[in-house]
């Protein structure tokens, strides 16, 4: 560009010179008009190459940018992500959270901006540290509601201030969910069905038989239910499917007790201890997960009470306990609830909204089945 200039320029001052004419007084006129049409001449010439330097630069700028956005990972380092947990007291929500920092971090996020926030089980606190990520202006929200009645109030604090929300562990309704869709709205929710759960854990009892496991043979199974939060969803479908699947395999059953231990251990030995001094004639012992189970247990041996002899004990999450009691024979089945699945989709959808990539409004993930026959594999896919 700046020899084309140059010589365009230099032509016409050569042309200038000789219509000019050959009076010297008019030759020294015409080759200083020649000369200052050149001097101009290289000075536009430069500021062209500038200019066009500067375009270049900006171009290569630009260009930067945009292969940096669509890498995705470079840029995720800056990203804020606020993970609301309901209780940290909760062994499997502890598994859960752990290795959600772990995973976002090795996709790319800096410790630094994550935070995870104990809701102590109350939806007030809860409310008050999403508004605080809310006004700290995190990228990304990821909530396991203490209550999953709140949904609605919660996604609507923090659809209004334009964050995307991925929703864990405790599923809103159907018409909540409904809403994300009709709205088109950035919210989704990563989990498990809960049917399942509960229908395994029946299962796993109809597969040893119905022989085995109506111990006084009176034609009934006689089962006591320590149940989870009955607000969360988790527990209603796994009280309700656990007993399904003995009906649906055409046992007939008795609820002795139906005791709500709220996931935890300590409670739930006390429930179980007291139930089996009132119902001593206790065949089954269903828990809705894993920590309820291990307190359980406590109470079985404590009646002196053996699994798999004279009780029936079962649970879900399959924490690494659990797993241990299962192959010693201790606990007679749990139901893997996926961690690992559950927190990398949760991250995974977290990130396709920051790229804009978007994501289903429902991301699902199966159970596992556990008895003595792959219990072993679990605890080793978990080292
Ligand atoms: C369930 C899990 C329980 C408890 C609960 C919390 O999925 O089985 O152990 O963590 O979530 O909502």
């Amino acid at each position: 560009m700046k020899k084309k200039l140059v010589s365009l320029l230099t032509v016409s001052a050569m042309t200038m010179s000789m219509l000019v004419g050959c009076g010297s007084g008019a030759a020294d006129t015409a080759t200083q008009t020649a000369e200052t049409v050149a001097e101009t001449a290289t000075d536009v010439a430069e500021t062209a190459t500038d200019a066009a330097q500067e375009v270049a630069d900006t171009a290569t700028e630009v260009a930067e940018t945009v292969t940096e956005e669509a890498a995705g990972s470079g840029d995720l380092a800056d990203k804020k992500v606020g993970v609301c947990i309901y209780q940290f007291a909760d062994n499997f929500m502890t598994l859960f959270r752990t290795e959600l920092e772990n995973y976002l971090i090795s996709q790319g996020f800096s410790k630094d901006n994550i935070t995870i926030v104990d809701g102590a089980n109350d939806q007030a606190t809860q409310t008050n540290q999403i508004q605080n990520f809310i006004t700290q202006g995190v990228d990304v929200l990821i909530i396991n509601p203490v209550n999953s009645s709140s949904a609605a109030t919660i996604t609507d604090l923090v659809v209004g201030a334009d964050i995307p929300l991925v929703y864990i562990n405790r599923e809103p309704d159907a018409d909540e969910e409904a809403r994300w869709q009709s709205n088109g709205w950035n919210v989704t929710y990563v989990g498990c069905d809960a049917r399942q759960s509960g229908t395994m854990q029946g299962e796993i009892l109809v597969d040893l038989g119905k022989e085995k496991v109506d111990l006084n043979g009176d034609g009934k199974i006689q089962y006591i239910m320590i149940e989870g939060d009955p607000e969360n969803v988790d527990a209603q479908y796994r009280t309700e499917f656990s007993v399904k699947a003995l009906e649906d395999a055409g046992w007939e059953v008795e609820e002795l007790d139906d005791q709500v231990g709220m996931w935890d251990q300590a409670t739930a030995q006390q429930l179980v201890a007291n139930s089996l001094s009132a119902h001593p004639e206790t065949e089954v012992v269903f828990c809705n997960n894993d920590a309820m189970a291990l307190g359980a247990l406590q109470s079985i041996e404590a009646a002196g009470r053996k699994v798999g002899e004279d009780i029936y004990l079962v649970g879900v999450d399959a924490l690494t306990e659990a797993l241990e009691d299962v192959l010693a024979g201790t606990m007679t089945g749990t139901v893997f609830n996926d961690h690992i699945a559950q927190s990398h989709g949760a991250a995974d959808a977290a990130i396709n909204y920051i790229t804009g990539a978007g994501n289903d409004y429902y991301i699902g993930c199966d159970y596992v089945k556990v008895t003595t026959d792959n219990a072993q594999s679990v605890l080793d896919s978990l080292k």
